[in-house]
């Protein structure tokens, strides 16, 4: 009995037994207690990674993670083991695998909570099989430069709400499996364009409205670590720049820890907020902050906040209540994606593919049909673009492949990588469809020479191995030609960002899937053939032409042109659709912020704003919260679900931008003739509100508010509006249209 007894091997938790053992303690509680009870040699451990170490090795624990803190032997607290990226586990050195999900950009396109959760979740359990307790992901940038390298990492497209609204589950997600998330880049990281040097220079009204809103919702959703970003801010290094540090710590409400970009570490900054310098230790080391003590310019109470701070995120997650196995460095040679993986990778892609035009009923392609499929559809398929946040795809399911699999009894598929235009042209005049797959890449460290499909997929051979084989440089000429010979030419455009397409008046159906990851061919094949109707929506404007938004040499990439340069955020608030809306710009080949169509349609009716408020919030005339509420209906033919948008125009004398994205709901999949009520809560006091710099809150705005609802920003379906600060008790709602 005892030998059975001992056979079950109760897994020991990390931590030695303590007073910080008592799980229904509070994560912050559990950190002090463990901090009370480390010497300083133990503290300071926590503060950097290995000494002399910039770069992952394949040799020892100390090593093994592209991040890496040493854990205490002596209170057997793990170690902390960070790894890349925000799309997925990257792996370097060894070739176990792990699953290539969509990008951040690309599950922005899907708006749609949920998917964010499910993929947080997904990525969160392969860094946990691989022993891996940090994330390093996802990245929040706002996508202010539309040619910014890595756009395609970044969840929250050009709108801060919606980067705010979608770093929560995603983040939630992470952590749910046991890894502490990593907001990146904190903040204005938005080029790449001489990045470690860069300054920018941002007021603090726009600071707060535009940028640090999906920090905030990083932040709210109990986001472990943020990474401090390479860019100087105002002239001073983000990771020892007190003034930002201190609004994201004490403004925004930060309890987790401040890590640096890899070499972003500048100076021993940890009274300036920084609380760990990574890859390795040339700052933050025990020798300079014990001189810091001796000399005084560093407190003792400030190494103990960031040692709490860094335990308290393991805590928090769960890590530390894991037996020691849990966080081996053996486990980076591990397979970890799954067919599960690889089945919700497939949906997350399905539901970020965006219908950007379907003419005629173009699609869902019939099967038994002759089609022509062109382009990057065989070994060119475009899955994920470059730099840190790449992960090698364990395999990628091609779409010539899935569309040859999924055409049906009779069909004919021919295919041609569209290097030979003559050829892809013959092919595509005798077919029923013409399909074809354009793309362009972009990486860390660059911006992009343009917005044209013709640059980018030939940046770096060694970066993008065999995507984009083909003539990456002449496919709007192969689209133009192709289109002139079959009236039913759809394109695909697998994208890191905002694209220019000049020949989308000359098309019958345009499709994007931004960086769908490696189950880009299922997707791509089940949105094509009906067999999901694509429900995606922009989280970033198409433009017409190239810097349409004219950002000035000052704005981007700065000036003067040697090192270090400084750019201006002059633009402040007017970034993406509030630029195109203030200036009045309407589209012509472009697609606007929010558009995405659907393989149905739908109608919007019942607008209906309800004020309401509760105890003190009536007496001061402000109500506590507004719900609009309104009724969405399936009028076609196929079932499908809408992401309806809500767009609020503040009064003039507030000096917001004509509208902005204050928030949305995807519908279930509605069928033909169904109706969905939608609810949407907004809260004044963030909604409806201005940053001012004066008092450094948020302050209401009295006055009257446009309510605009519809399927974007350009297609609003209802409009109403309401009363703010002028009303002190609750009314009945009003039927405003
Ligand atoms: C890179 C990136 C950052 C990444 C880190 C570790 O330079 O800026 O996003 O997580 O270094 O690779």
């Amino acid at each position: 009995m005892v030998r059975a007894l001992l056979a079950i091997a109760v897994p020991v938790a990390a931590l030695v037994p303590g007073p910080w053992s008592d799980t229904s303690l509070p994560a912050q509680q559990r950190a002090a207690l463990v901090v009370a009870n480390l010497t300083l040699d133990e503290k300071l451990a926590f503060l950097h990674g290995p000494h002399g170490r910039n770069s992952q090795c394949t040799t020892d624990a100390k090593c093994a993670y592209v991040g890496n803190v040493a854990g205490n032997d002596r209170l057997d607290i793990p170690p902390i083991t960070m790894q890349d990226g925000p799309q997925g586990f990257r792996v370097t050195g060894n070739k176990a695998t792990s699953t290539a999900w969509p990008s951040g950009l690309t599950m922005a396109a899907s708006w749609d909570p949920d998917a964010l959760y499910a993929w947080g979740r997904g990525m969160g359990r392969e860094f946990y099989a691989k022993g891996a307790n940090v994330q390093l992901g996802p990245g929040l940038c706002l996508a202010r430069v539309p040619r910014n390298g890595r756009n395609f990492e970044y969840l929250s497209g050009e709108d801060p709400f919606l980067g705010a609204t979608l770093a929560f589950p995603a983040i939630s997600g992470i952590q749910a499996q046991k890894v502490v998330a990593n907001a990146k880049h904190f903040v204005f990281n938005n080029q790449e364009t001489n990045r470690l040097k860069v300054s920018a220079k941002v007021d603090e009204r726009t600071r707060f409205e535009m940028y640090y809103p999906p920090f905030q919702g990083a932040i709210d959703a109990g986001v472990g670590s943020v990474m401090c970003s390479y860019n100087r801010i105002g002239g001073t290094y983000s990771c020892e720049n007190p003034e930002t540090l201190r609004e994201l710590k004490e403004t925004m409400g930060f309890k987790g820890y401040v890590v640096s970009d890899w070499l972003a570490t500048h100076s021993t900054s940890l009274m300036a907020g920084l609380d760990m310098e990574m890859p390795s230790d040339r700052f933050m080391n025990p020798a300079m902050i014990k001189t810091g003590l001796e000399e005084g310019n560093i407190t003792a109470s400030a190494v103990d906040d960031s040692v709490a701070r860094i335990l308290r995120s393991m805590f928090d997650v769960g890590v530390m209540d894991e037996p020691s196995s849990t966080w081996d460095w053996k486990k980076l040679q591990k397979n970890v994606t799954t067919e599960e993986a690889a089945l919700v990778a497939r949906q997350l892609s399905q539901v970020s593919t965006v219908l950007l035009k379907n003419e005629g009923g173009t699609l869902p392609l019939a099967k038994g049909q002759k089609l022509a499929v062109l382009g990057f559809a065989d070994l060119g398929t475009v899955v994920h673009a470059g730099g840190s946040g790449k992960v090698m795809p364990s395999f990628v399911a091609k779409p010539l492949d899935t569309i040859r699999a999924a055409a049906g009894e009779g069909a004919e598929v021919s295919f041609n990588n569209g290097t030979d235009i003559a050829a892809a042209v013959e092919l595509a005049s005798s077919a029923d469809v013409a399909i074809i797959f354009v793309a362009t890449l972009s990486q860390e460290g660059r911006d992009r020479d343009s917005l044209s499909l013709d640059d980018g997929c030939v940046v770096n051979e060694r970066e993008y191995n065999d995507q984009c084989k083909g003539n990456g440089d002449r496919q709007n000429e192969l689209v133009a030609a192709v289109a002139a010979a079959n009236p039913k030419t759809v394109v695909v455009a697998s994208v890191p960002g905002a694209v220019l397409m000049p020949w989308s008046g000359d098309v019958a159906a345009i499709l994007t899937n931004f960086m769908p990851g490696q189950q880009a061919g299922f997707a791509i094949a089940d949105v094509l053939f009906g067999v999901v109707n694509p429900s995606g929506k922009l989280p970033l404007t198409f433009p017409n032409r190239e810097n349409e938004t004219e950002l000035a040499p000052s704005q981007w990439p700065g000036l003067p042109e040697n090192n270090p340069t400084e750019e201006t955020y002059s633009e402040e608030l007017l970034v993406g659709y509030r630029y195109y809306d203030a200036k009045g710009i309407e589209f012509t080949t472009g697609f606007p912020f929010g558009h995405g169509l659907s393989y149905t349609k739908f109608e919007y009716s019942d607008l209906y704003v309800f004020h309401d408020c509760l105890g003190e919030a009536c007496d001061l005339g402000r109500p506590l919260f507004e719900t609009v509420s309104f009724t969405v209906k399936n009028v076609g033919q196929v079932a499908g679900a809408e992401v309806a948008q809500l767009y609020l125009g503040f009064p003039k004398e507030a000096g917001e931008p004509p509208l902005q994205l204050k928030g949305f709901k995807k519908t279930k999949a509605l069928e033909p003739g169904q109706e969905e009520r939608v609810e949407i809560y907004l809260n004044p006091a963030r909604d409806a509100a201005i940053w001012d710099a004066r008092a450094h809150d948020w302050a209401l705005v009295p006055g009257l508010f446009d309510v605009k609802v519809g399927a974007s920003s350009r297609d609003i379906r209802l409009a109403g509006n309401f009363t703010q600060g002028m009303r002190a008790v609750p009314r009945e709602p009003e039927l405003l249209v």
